[in-house]
């Protein structure tokens, strides 16, 4: 038998992240420095399953186009390497900066159930002097002592008004603390948050509310995507919201935003792990969700985290199939002929007296249902409501997982599907009435692995 090509196999997704070969899981250490994204991540060096956790390393400068460098942090004495974050040093309060390069350090969990002589846990460091490529584990660690049992993930950035780093971690249950640090080597505790139904991977970051830089709101996240939005003062997380949740998919899982993304883009980007994704006799196992960019918009509910993919999907758009002011009525597919592997779908649709409308992608349904005003993919489903009898829907295909993103971001569902190979079939239909297309845009995809 001919070898399949690495990239190539036949469930490798094209455009999200896997790894050459064997596990992966959670996003880690998410830095941006000097026109390269480095995305870290949880990964088994010599396994298809979970184990000897060890950060993985990519670097982008699209998020997109990722290339695959050596690992970077492997287990030790302390453990083995569970998730965390990344952040620059710009004013080298480390003291790790040696040349003209900012110092990048990595603030992880030694998970020392796993290590040689079983320890507790605790969480460490290590730098970078040179733009990501070698890391050197800091000498002091454990940088932070246990707390509780299983306390993990830390999530760090430096708080500007108060001058200080600050870490969000898990401890145990549904409980998280926060801590402060003149130098990511010594910590103190800040506060306590309490995020019912969330555990693992906390995230904490700032938004501006309908793009006014003037009016800021706080996001606390946890790793299954339930979130408060509220405030921070640089020792406490006030929760303003009930606990809130944008993401519904089946598979979303430890989502984490990047670190230092510079003022001129502004954007808080994030990427989650697509947990439970199925890959038969492929070489690697789990994937990544498509990165997305997040904003806080004001709705009818009050304020909510939007979620949406990155623009620079647009880097591999290839052909464009497009529509306006279409009947859709249950009897013509306008997308007959059209290959359903990798493709971008962007819909408005007015809903007309339809009772439902929605997509077929390899003979699987997104289908909204008017009366209740869900909309639901791979036996998942979210509330979505109709905004001047219309709803927007954004459709992310790839070999194995199918993302849907209604009303420009308001929800998303991101899930995992194995396609019968042979079924490439693609369709939009209405049923029980017509509605109208007001505009309809197919975009295939090219493979971002390719040259
Ligand atoms: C979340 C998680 C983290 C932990 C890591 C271990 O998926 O359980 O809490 O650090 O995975 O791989």
């Amino acid at each position: 038998m001919i070898e399949e090509t690495l990239y190539q196999e036949k469930y490798r997704p094209q455009f999200h992240f896997t790894a050459k070969k064997n596990w992966l899981n959670d996003p880690n250490g998410l830095i941006y420095y000097d026109g390269e994204y480095h995305l870290f991540f949880q990964h088994n060096p010599s396994g298809i399953n979970w184990g000897n956790m060890t950060w993985g390393h990519a670097v982008s400068t699209d998020v997109v186009h990722w290339e695959q460098f050596s690992h970077a942090i492997e287990p030790d004495e302390l453990g083995t390497i569970f998730s965390g974050s990344g952040v620059v040093d710009w004013n080298n309060t480390t003291g790790f900066q040696t040349g003209q390069e900012s110092v990048l350090v990595a603030i992880y969990t030694s998970a020392g159930e796993f290590a040689p002589k079983e320890t507790p846990y605790t969480q460490s460091i290590a730098y970078s002097v040179d733009r990501g490529r070698t890391w050197t584990k800091y000498e002091g660690n454990s940088v932070l002592s246990n707390l509780a049992k299983g306390n993990r993930d830390p999530k760090v950035f430096w708080h500007k008004p108060t001058k200080k780093w600050v870490m969000a971690l898990y401890l145990e249950n549904n409980d998280f603390a926060l801590f402060g640090s003149p130098d990511l080597k010594s910590w103190t505790k800040l506060s306590d948050v309490h995020l019912p139904d969330a555990s693992e991977c906390p995230d904490l970051f700032e938004l501006p509310v309908d793009a006014d830089q003037n009016r800021t709101k706080w996001v606390f996240w946890g790793a299954n995507g339930r979130h408060f939005i509220g405030t921070f003062d640089g020792e406490h997380f006030d929760a303003e919201s009930d606990v809130l949740q944008t993401e519904h998919g089946a598979n979303c899982y430890a989502a984490q935003t990047w670190s230092d993304i510079p003022s001129s883009d502004n954007r808080r980007l994030q990427i989650a792990w697509m947990s439970g994704g199925k890959y038969p006799d492929m070489p690697f196992n789990q994937q990544m969700a498509f990165p997305c960019e997040l904003t806080l918009r004001t709705t009818a509910d009050g304020i909510r985290l939007f979620r949406k993919p990155v623009k620079e999907i647009e880097t591999i758009h290839k052909r464009r199939h497009t529509w306006n002011d279409e009947k859709l009525t249950p009897a013509a597919n306008l997308l007959d002929g059209i290959e359903g592997e990798l493709l971008d779908i962007r819909a408005e649709i007015e809903l007309g007296d339809a009772k439902a409308v929605g997509f077929g992608v390899r003979g699987e349904n997104i289908h909204f249902d008017i009366d209740s005003q869900r909309l639901a993919c791979l036996e998942k489903s979210a509330s979505l409501q109709p905004i001047n009898e219309r709803i927007s829907l954004q459709i992310l295909v790839d070999r194995t997982s199918i993302e849907v993103f209604g009303n420009d971001g308001r929800v998303s569902m991101c899930s995992c599907f194995l396609p019968d190979m042979a079924d490439r079939s693609l369709k939009i239909f209405a049923s029980g009435g017509t509605a109208c297309i007001v505009s309809l845009d197919v975009y295939e995809l090219h493979s971002a692995w390719s040259p």
